[in-house]
């Protein structure tokens, strides 16, 4: 049925370098030589970086390997990562956590009032319905959709990577080539947000990949030889990520350089935060019957209620009982003592049946033999938990094994996918056969078309080729025929024949791609041949379209007469029919997914808006905490008694005095708030007194030290003047006496002068500072050299030389010598320092 053919079924895709050595080491441009991947996660995310040495995890700034995914906003400023944790319950109101759940969200979907039971700041749909989260900042209610909000996520996250990779604070890098990873239910619109979130925070996104994937790369690209050799004798790894909010699992086949994904399944619902809920329910309970208050009429108190229960579940993950105690939650204490690992998996047992099922269900639709599987490679939080440790054994006959390192696997997957991508770095081949989830078509209308096709979406259409099935492998590249002549237009859609597109493209919203193909300026062949690239990160690009075009032209053709070879050929003019390739325009509908291109950069100016009040917040609450540090460390100091106190006028230090009692005053009233100016202002006008005071504290210790290292300085060069008397017969005694006598009295001059300073008052400026000295030294110095570098004089032709040690050397030389050479010859003295 279709005329589409492949130009490159499978495109190699990965490629890992050869070993640390092969990546490129440019020390001129290190810093910014990095790419990083990100694994972004409802919970905590993870980012890796690149770099020449390999891979490494990134630290944040509370030097943790793990970022929680949490923004927390404020009237002034954002508090993201760790920070915005610290503020989750207080200011629940302006709190956003599982942003990854809310991408692409639509306010009237019906599994957003599952997930509302984890959040805690209020949402409201935008025109078209889309989620967006309400959060009072700079005084006033703004509306951000969720990709705005990740890309405040990961705008922090390029923070991190950018202090780790600078290595020279003067020249702070700025990496900002990226991959980050996705669930793989991530429908086309959702991974199209995701790519615009990074373009809102600056970052470049080269591209997206499935989570699971990037720890199957991790997995695989490390085993090199140690794996089997041929596809038929590959070994199946089932990876098994149990998150936060959701878990995946994929059966994946290993050989030599290359991984394939033979099956994945998916819980959108399952995941550790189901037992933190589960727990939370049973408290609430209990908390009711116990204390007689509803924990769930309170939105604060729901939300610490789950994050202890969060901690009582990570504290059963070790021990067989723990407790439950929360001060003040409604005004009671709660103490549930010694809950029992086995009631919570009593409570929990729904949860670790869906994990079983989850199991049973991919190993089934891969088709491979329970037995045939090597290992259960368990990552993501959920592996620390037996109950689900438990599930894994019963399900696949396999106790799960850590090879992997739970948390960290999938950054470094996407990190080592990033340097795949990045022209900076050199790498080797390892091809990833990804599987297709959600089978693409392609739809047109052709005319006269002998048979027909229809999608109820796409009333337009008539034709409809597929593109890439259930099964199939990719990125890849075709070509699909179309027979046009003129402009038309080109759709991509998501099959709703499948059950998962069905199920998780809201609205109906099928068509994920459209494209007008411009017409031939010339007749054409009435073939369109359109090239399709399917990307690695999961959405269609057409990348050209071109027909042949016929055109006439004039040639002259000689026609020799058969009866007369000898006569010379008739020049004739024959008109000729020829064909040629001409390309198409292709114009793509860039507000069909996600964002229009000038909502992308307002959102991006907002973006560094927000920064940018940020960095102002922190500078004036730096600046607020230097003037307070200024007066109370420096008052004691110009105060009677302190050690600058000699050092200012009396009138300086009353009115440093009273400037610093009233700053103080003014700091704890009008001034608690105030501006970055107002704060530098009173800073400055303290220093304009106590910096001149210190700086001549300091000089009072440091003028007569640099005294005492002057005098021994002028001394030897004295004496290296004498030392040189009757060495040279054109040097005279006189000469180097007068020069040494200059550095006596240099002496004599530095002790008077000294003596003063210190009789002078102390807050009066002193004319001396240690350079003084060190000019003065220079000053003698070079006139010991001006003398002892006197040429000398031309021995005159005839005459006998004045001096035996004239005589001598006028000996050695040689009698051609040129006198050009004599006389640049300068005689060296002895060290002179
Ligand atoms: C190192 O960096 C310089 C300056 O960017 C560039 O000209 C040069 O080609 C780089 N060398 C290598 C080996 O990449
Ligand atoms: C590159 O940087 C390393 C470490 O900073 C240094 O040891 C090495 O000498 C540098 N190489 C070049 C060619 O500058
Ligand atoms: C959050 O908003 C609700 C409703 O507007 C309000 O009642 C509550 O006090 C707020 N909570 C906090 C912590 O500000
Ligand atoms: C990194 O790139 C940024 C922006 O392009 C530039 O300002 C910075 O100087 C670069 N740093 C280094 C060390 O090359
Ligand atoms: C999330 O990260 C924090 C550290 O920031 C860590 O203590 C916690 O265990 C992590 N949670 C999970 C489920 O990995
Ligand atoms: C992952 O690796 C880091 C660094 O080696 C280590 O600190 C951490 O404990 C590991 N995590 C797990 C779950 O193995
Ligand atoms: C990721 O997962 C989606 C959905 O399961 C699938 O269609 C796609 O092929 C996978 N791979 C990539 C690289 O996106
Ligand atoms: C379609 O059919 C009509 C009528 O038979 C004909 O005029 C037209 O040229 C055909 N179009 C194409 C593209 O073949
Ligand atoms: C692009 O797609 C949007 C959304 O379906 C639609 O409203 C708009 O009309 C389309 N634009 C063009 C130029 O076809
Ligand atoms: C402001 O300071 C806090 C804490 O020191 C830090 O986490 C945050 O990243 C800073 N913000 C900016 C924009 O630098
Ligand atoms: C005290 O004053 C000196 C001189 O102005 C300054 O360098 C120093 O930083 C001040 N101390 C504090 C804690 O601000």
């Amino acid at each position: 049925m279709t005329n589409c053919h492949f130009l490159f079924c499978i495109a190699r895709l990965f490629v890992v370098w050869l070993c640390v050595t092969d990546l490129v080491n440019n020390n001129t441009t290190r810093e910014n030589m990095s790419v990083f991947g990100v694994d972004l996660g409802n919970l905590n995310s993870t980012v890796g970086i690149t770099r020449n040495g390999g891979i490494d995890i990134v630290i944040n700034e509370v030097s943790k390997r793990e970022t929680s995914t949490v923004i927390s906003m404020t009237e002034q400023e954002r508090f993201i990562g760790e920070s915005g944790l610290d503020r989750a319950v207080r200011n629940c109101n302006n709190t956003i956590n599982c942003v990854k759940r809310f991408i692409g969200a639509r306010i009237d979907d019906p599994a957003i009032e599952s997930e509302k039971r984890f959040l805690s700041c209020p949402t409201s749909g935008d025109d078209q319905g889309r989620l967006m989260f309400d959060v009072a900042y700079n005084g006033e209610t703004v509306s951000l959709y969720p990709e705005q909000v990740l890309a405040m996520f990961i705008q922090q996250l390029r923070k991190y990577v950018n202090r780790e990779t600078t290595v020279d604070p003067k020249m702070p890098a700025d990496v900002r080539d990226a991959v980050i990873t996705v669930p793989c239910f991530y429908t086309p619109e959702q991974r199209r947000l995701v790519i615009q979130a990074c373009e809102m925070a600056g970052v470049n996104a080269m591209s997206l990949l499935n989570e699971t994937t990037a720890s199957s790369i991790d997995y695989g690209i490390f085993r090199g030889s140690s794996l089997p050799e041929k596809e038929s004798e590959a070994q199946i790894v089932l990876i098994l990520d149990v998150g936060y909010g959701a878990t995946t699992a994929a059966l994946t086949a290993f050989w030599r350089g290359n991984l394939k994904v033979l099956a994945r399944k998916y819980d959108m619902y399952l995941g550790t935060r189901e037992v933190d809920w589960t727990l939370s329910q049973h408290f609430a309970a209990e908390i009711l019957n116990k204390y007689k208050v509803d924990v769930n009429e309170n939105k604060r108190a729901r939300i610490r209620l789950l994050a202890a229960c969060e901690r009582v579940k990570c504290l059963l993950s070790g021990n067989m009982c723990a407790p439950l105690n929360i001060e003040n939650l409604m005004d009671v204490d709660v103490n549930i003592n010694s809950f029992q690992r086995g009631e919570m998996e009593t409570a929990c047992a729904g949860v670790a049946d869906r994990l079983k099922t989850l199991l049973v269900s991919v190993i089934e639709e891969s088709g491979v033999a329970a037995d045939k599987i090597a290992s259960v490679e368990f990552i993501g939080g959920g592996c620390r938990i037996p109950m689900f440790k438990r599930a894994v054994e019963e399900a696949t006959g396999k106790a799960p094994s850590f090879t992997l390192n739970a948390s960290e696997s999938v950054a470094r997957g996407a990190a080592i996918t990033a340097a795949v991508f990045s022209p900076k770095f050199q790498v080797r081949e390892f091809v990833t056969y990804e599987q297709t989830h959600f089978p693409v078509k392609l739809a047109y209308f052709q005319e006269n078309a002998t048979s027909v096709s229809s999608v109820p979406f796409l009333p337009n259409v008539n034709k409809i080729v597929s593109l890439v099935g259930k099964g199939d492998f990719y990125p890849k590249m075709l070509e699909v025929t179309v027979k046009r002549a003129d402009s038309f237009s080109l759709y991509a859609f998501s099959d709703p024949e499948n059950e998962a597109v069905k199920s998780l493209f809201p609205q109906g919203k099928y068509v994920t791609g459209e494209w007008t193909i411009g017409a031939a300026s010339k007749p054409t062949n009435g073939e369109v041949k359109i090239r399709v690239r399917i990307q690695a990160n999961g959405l269609v690009a057409i990348e050209g379209a071109s027909t042949q075009e016929t055109y006439e032209v004039e040639e002259i053709e000689e026609k020799k007469d058969p009866e007369n070879p000898e006569k010379e050929a008739e020049k004739i003019t024959v008109k000729k029919q020829k064909t040629r390739r001409a390309e198409l325009s292709v114009t793509p509908n860039v507000t069909l997914l996600g964002h229009a291109p000038e909502a992308v950069v307002k959102c991006r100016k907002l973006e560094e808006e927000m920064n940018n009040r940020d960095l102002l917040v922190n500078r004036t609450k730096d600046a607020k905490n230097e003037l307070e540090s200024y007066i109370l460390d420096n008052r004691s100091r110009i105060g009677d008694g302190g050690a600058w106190s000699d050092f200012v006028s009396a009138d300086d230090k009353s009115k440093f005095l009273n400037m610093a009692n009233d700053y103080e005053s003014w700091l704890y009233e009008e001034g608690s708030e105030s501006t970055l100016e107002e704060y530098t202002l009173r800073t400055a006008a303290l220093k304009n007194i106590g910096a001149p005071a210190q700086q001549r504290w300091r000089m009072w210790d440091d003028i007569p030290f640099a005294l005492t290292q002057f005098i021994p300085k002028a001394q030897a060069v004295r004496d290296n003047a004498i030392s040189n008397i009757g060495k040279f017969a054109h040097i005279t005694e006189d000469e180097i006496r007068a020069v040494a006598a200059r550095a006596e009295d240099a002496i004599v001059w530095a002790q008077v002068e000294v003596e003063t300073y210190q009789k002078a008052p102390k807050f009066q400026n002193a004319v001396l500072t240690p350079a003084t000295f060190d000019t003065k030294i220079k000053e003698i110095e070079t006139a010991v050299k001006v003398v002892l570098a006197k040429p000398i004089p031309k021995p005159p032709k005839e005459e006998k030389p004045a001096a035996p040690a004239a005589a001598e050397k006028a000996e050695d030389a040689p009698p051609a010598a040129p006198a050009s050479d004599e006389s640049t010859q300068v005689p060296k003295p002895d060290e002179l320092d």
